[in-house]
């Protein structure tokens, strides 16, 4: 973020970042290192921190903000909806699901939607789609299905999640892991080739990483890994968590390539950050 300017006209709060800081550390679980700046208002891509400073907003929350801070087309359809209903459970039905369906498998191209209410949650569903499809669809034996990932990836949290994780911090503490997955280099379509057995359900990858570091694979590879992909009967999934929903100037990054994926994972922006939800979507074969 960069400091722009200072609005006196805010000062109406007696806190001051300091505050702000000791409350946290006396509450909160130490899960993470943000910068020490105590945010208070946004607007577009412009926040204000309780001190009355102006930043433009360049990290747009990992893209869950692609559409910028508390967008005011979202936010009346967000106060429209909540004065109507909130909440069916899945044990009725309501009248914005199908639509909402609709509208996602018309902009991925994919024929079905299952939506969750994380991105670690949407990847989760995906791990247990493809593993069901090795089984009942490709005739993997009970047990053995094995799903190629990528060195410095990042999918989210859970135990599963960080098994197939480089990152050390991610996996400190928390073992045993999730068997059934296999790390290959981002961006190596030779070494995913070399990778798959009879027993491989799919390739997880995200089309750009974004962890560690922006890192844009060698131009083709998403063209090869599809066409590796479909000659071993395995299943392409893109994670798009971060990469989808027009962070890279098409609505998903493997658009780029015009690769056609089996399943893809969206998430952050989906929701213009007024709620949280994920997806997973799916071309059912
Ligand atoms: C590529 C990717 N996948 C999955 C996730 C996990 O999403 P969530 O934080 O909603 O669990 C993230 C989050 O940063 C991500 O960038």
């Amino acid at each position: 973020m960069v400091m722009a300017n200072i609005r006196l006209d805010r000062l109406n709060s007696s806190f001051l970042t300091q505050d702000y800081l000791d409350l946290e550390s006396q509450y909160g679980a130490n899960n993470y290192h943000p910068l020490d700046v105590v945010l208070t208002e946004g607007k577009g891509v412009w926040v204000w921190d309780v001190e009355e400073n102006k930043y433009l907003d360049f990290l747009s929350a990992y893209s869950a903000l692609n559409q910028g801070h508390c967008h005011p087309k979202i936010l009346a359809a967000m106060v429209e909806q909540a004065q109507k209903i909130t909440l069916t459970s899945r044990a009725f039905r309501n009248d914005q699901l199908g639509k909402f369906y609709q509208k996602l498998s018309e902009i991925s191209g994919l024929e079905k939607v299952l939506p969750m209410n994380s991105g670690a949650e949407a990847v989760e569903t995906a791990l247990k789609a493809v593993r069901k499809w090795a089984y009942q669809v490709k005739g993997v034996l009970d047990k053995q299905a094995e799903i190629i990932v990528c060195e410095n990836n990042f999918a989210g949290r859970t135990i599963s999640l960080v098994s197939f994780s480089t990152e050390d911090q991610y996996q400190d503490g928390f073992a045993p892991f999730t068997p059934g997955f296999k790390v290959v280099p981002f961006g190596d379509a030779e070494a995913l080739e070399k990778a798959i057995t009879p027993n491989t359900a799919a390739f997880l990858v995200e089309p750009i990483q974004g962890e560690g570091g922006i890192i844009v694979p060698p131009e083709g590879y998403l063209k090869k890994a599809e066409e590796i992909c479909k000659r071993n009967r395995v299943l392409l999934v893109f994670d798009e968590i971060q990469t989808g929903l027009g962070r890279t100037g098409k609505m998903f990054a493997h658009q780029h390539e015009g690769v056609k994926p089996d399943g893809i994972t969206i998430g952050k922006a989906l929701s213009g950050v007024f709620i949280q939800f994920r997806l997973f979507c799916l071309l059912l074969k």
